[in-house]
């Protein structure tokens, strides 16, 4: 018998990140005897009677969870996010067209990088010059622009949009890859969403994209067949074999997210775990957050330390206690902590009384 491991983390990992555990046990389960067929997921054909229900059911639940309209089509591809930084701009933007970018960090310039690839790219927004410690307020978008692309969610800088550009005036796509399925949005109005599934919606492996049919078709270039999201949303997410034990694992995540209650009920814990890590923050000098308040995420949140000295004896102190991935990245230092959806209320409780008793130690 395979036990779960006994020692209790907090598990901060920006991705990939923390699981419900429900969702590990069905996943062992699964490997060793899927659904009492005698058989292992990993050994089963994508298009049997045992899997076509995995699939089936995982879009379905998508749907559900994010309300979608019958526009909206669900997607699970291989390639993670990246190849949606270039996959978007393939299927919807012409040579001679331009495409708005909001230019917010990392993730956002990957995105611009590869649209240039395909056409002309404008920045509707940026923040560079905060240092990517905002988001842009104000947008100046081309009413000719092939669509808006925004990062909701920035997993490097730990910003993110509340008030979404919703009425922009052109399409709007979204990498919501560190905030996807954390908060409740209103889904129908973006034309393509995507999200690797890595950080709130499973294992690394498959990506998950939503799209508004409406808006394909319109591009006049010849288009790679695999690339092309008409032939996967014609083959229903089976156009080739699909990452098969990912959309499994994606299934048991969005049944665990469904039980739970669902988007809003997960966004009330989630929306109480970064009151309490923010207020925590806040109230300690010792610890300095960078981004500014009203646009600070509630999935990644980083910090550094007034004194750079402290860092590695905190840093230490959090090894002690069993809480792994707070290190910032190694692109900005500091430290980072993610709260994504599986991420229990008690590992923040356990973190900011770390936090407050440092506090006092070196106050
Ligand atoms: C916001 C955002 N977009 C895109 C990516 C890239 O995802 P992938 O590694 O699945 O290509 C990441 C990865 O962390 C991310 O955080």
């Amino acid at each position: 018998m395979i036990e779960l491991a006994q020692q209790i983390l907090h598990n901060f990992n920006a991705g990939p990140s923390i699981l419900p555990k429900e969702v590990f046990k069905d996943a062992s389960r699964s490997i060793l005897n899927f659904n009492d067929s005698g058989l292992s997921i990993l050994e089963i054909g994508h298009r049997t009677a045992l899997f076509q229900p995995v699939m089936e059911e995982a879009r379905n639940l998508v749907k559900e969870l994010m309300q979608l309209d019958s526009d909206h089509e669900v997607l699970f591809l291989h390639g993670g996010a990246t190849t949606q930084f270039m996959q978007v701009p393939m299927n919807l933007l012409n040579e001679n067209e331009l495409a708005a970018y909001t230019e917010t960090g990392t993730w956002a310039n990957k995105a611009i990088k590869e649209a240039k690839l395909f056409g002309h790219v404008e920045i509707a927004g940026s923040s560079k010059e905060d240092n990517f410690t905002t988001i842009p307020k104000n947008l100046s978008i081309s009413p000719t622009a092939a669509y808006l692309h925004i990062t909701t969610n920035e997993t490097i800088a730990g910003t993110q949009w509340h008030n979404l550009p919703y009425d922009c005036g052109v399409p709007i796509v979204a990498d919501m890859s560190s905030d996807i399925l954390s908060r409740q949005l209103d889904f129908n109005k973006f034309d393509i969403m995507y999200a690797g599934a890595q950080k709130n919606m499973g294992a690394a492996g498959v990506n998950l994209v939503v799209i508004n049919k409406n808006v394909l078709g319109k591009v006049n270039r010849t288009l790679p067949t695999i690339l092309d999201y008409r032939n996967h949303i014609k083959e229903e997410s089976m156009l080739n074999t699909p990452p098969v034990f990912a959309v499994y694992v994606a299934l048991l995540t969005l049944r665990w997210l469904k039980n739970e209650g669902g988007v809003t009920a997960i966004e009330k814990i989630n929306n109480a775990k970064a009151k309490l890590f923010y207020d925590t923050l806040d109230a300690l000098p010792l610890f300095i957050g960078p981004v500014a308040r009203e646009d600070r995420s509630k999935m990644n949140a980083v910090f550094v330390m007034k004194d750079e000295t402290l860092e590695k004896e905190f840093m230490e102190w959090c090894n002690r206690e069993g809480m792994v991935g707070v290190k910032g990245h190694r692109s900005v230092g500091g430290f980072r902590v993610s709260m994504y959806n599986a991420l229990p209320l008690e590992s923040v409780t356990a973190l900011t009384e770390l936090m407050k008793e440092f506090a006092i130690k070196k106050g």
